[in-house]
């Protein structure tokens, strides 16, 4: 680790001037920045609603004009100028790839580190880089010290591959795992809270808590939660996935001991790109998946061993990074919730239609999940690509049936008007 971190030092200032860029590159950055004129003057709200600032930000995507994507809650395209690093630094690796990857690019790691620990508003050896959510959660559910009989707490509507996680360390070590049903939409931060807290015995080591459930876009009270679980002495895992870089918030802010998100969602970093936050006393006690040479060390680190990885694809989160200060988390929350706003309200008293998801701004931003009685899921989805070109989500999941549309910073009106007029459609039919 010493050797190491002599040779960053070393290797810091070149890799931090290839790598992680301050100044956005031309393509985008003096657009947005020109725009911000237009708005500057503006609150966050009322400047999500001006279509002159925005169509700036749309140009500085590359999406197809062909279809309409409005299933962002997987994943989300890049802006060009994030794209255009990824290539840049492939290129450059492929000059000598164990020199540029591993002397110069891997350098840039500590820079990223600070970016991505000052948009996250923790300290920077608290961030660990990584490929996604799911990795990132994933080593804190597989990596916790836990024995037969310790009980954790979670929803029916957590992600698969977390709930998976737990499920085989219930098969394999006989800890308990306690499910709570959420009947979503809830309007009612207490409720939410009383069904986790009902849940808790004295057994109870963890409680994961998903921040938005991906299924509705139903957005949890996070740190009344964490709140409760800390009286108890419960420890406290988040599932940020689709939060960080959507919604405007510090990791802090949560509470929460223990945190995961993918970049490639909201951040629009480039695909294959995630984060995991411990606090830092807990890093200590928490096992890598892949180990160092001294798993049970308190350097963030530990949890960045990962063997070969795209270094091109880590580096180039800075850039997205960059992108996101560029527009503004407050700004870029009113803009994703305007864009909900816009569509959900205009469908939500259509005969036969219904939202699945809040439209008040506590429970939900830009993923809401509607149906259409006596039409599965897959119907819908199916026409709407194959009569509208309109890309979204099929969802049957526990108690939920529905379709997900999530859209982004990229997408203008139109878009959604047409979204409109293929529900206004499809519910007459
Ligand atoms: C709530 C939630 N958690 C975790 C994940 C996993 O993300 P990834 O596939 O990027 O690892 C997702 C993916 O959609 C998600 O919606």
């Amino acid at each position: 680790m010493n050797n190491r971190r002599s040779f960053i030092k070393k290797a810091g200032s070149l890799a931090g001037a290839l790598s992680v860029t301050p100044i956005l590159n031309a393509l985008a950055i003096p657009h947005i920045q020109e725009a911000e004129k237009i708005i500057q003057d503006l609150t966050p709200a009322e400047a999500a609603r001006n279509e002159e600032y925005w169509h700036t930000i749309q140009q500085a995507y590359t999406v197809s004009p062909n279809i309409i994507n409005l299933n962002n809650g997987g994943v989300s395209p890049q802006p060009s100028v994030v794209q255009d690093a990824v290539e840049r630094y492939n290129r450059l690796s492929n000059e000598g790839p164990s020199y540029f990857m591993w002397r110069i690019l891997d350098a840039g790691r500590e820079s990223l580190r600070m970016k991505l620990a000052d948009l996250a508003g923790c300290s920077l050896e608290e961030i660990a880089i990584n490929r996604n959510a799911t990795e990132a959660l994933g080593t804190v559910i597989l990596g916790l010290n836990l024995k037969k009989g310790d009980e954790v707490v979670l929803t029916k509507q957590d992600y698969p591959n977390m709930l998976q996680a737990w499920k085989q360390r219930e098969m394999r070590e006989g800890i308990k795992l306690n499910f709570i049903n959420l009947e979503l939409p809830i309007e009612n931060e207490e409720t939410i809270v009383q069904q986790f807290t009902q849940a808790f015995t004295p057994r109870t080591k963890v409680v994961m808590i998903t921040h938005m459930i991906n299924w509705t876009g139903q957005i949890l009270p996070v740190k009344k939660i964490a709140t409760a679980a800390k009286a108890k002495g419960i420890e406290v895992l988040v599932d940020g996935a689709h939060t960080f870089a959507h919604l405007d918030y510090k990791i802090p802010d949560l509470d929460c001991d223990y945190y995961g998100t993918s970049l490639h969602k909201w951040l629009s970093a480039p695909i294959g790109s995630g984060m995991l936050y411990v606090k830092k006393d807990k890093i200590k006690s928490l096992w890598p998946l892949f180990p160092n040479n001294n798993p049970q060390a308190d350097d963030i680190r530990k949890f960045e061993v990962l063997g070969t990885r795209s270094f091109p694809i880590e580096q180039a989160i800075g850039q997205a990074v960059n992108f996101q200060h560029a527009i503004g988390n407050k700004r870029k929350e009113e803009r994703l919730r305007y864009l909900k706003n816009y569509w959900a309200e205009k469908v939500e008293s259509m005969p036969r239609v219904k939202l699945n998801t809040s439209l008040k701004p506590a429970y939900s931003c830009a993923l809401a999940n509607f149906s259409i009685e006596g039409m599965e899921p897959g119907e819908i989805e199916s026409t709407l690509f194959s009569k509208y070109k309109i890309h979204t989500s099929p969802i049957v999941w526990e108690n939920i049936k529905g379709v997900r549309v999530a859209p982004h910073v990229y997408t203008p009106l139109k878009d959604l008007d047409r979204l409109v007029d293929a529900i206004t459609y499809l519910a007459k039919k």
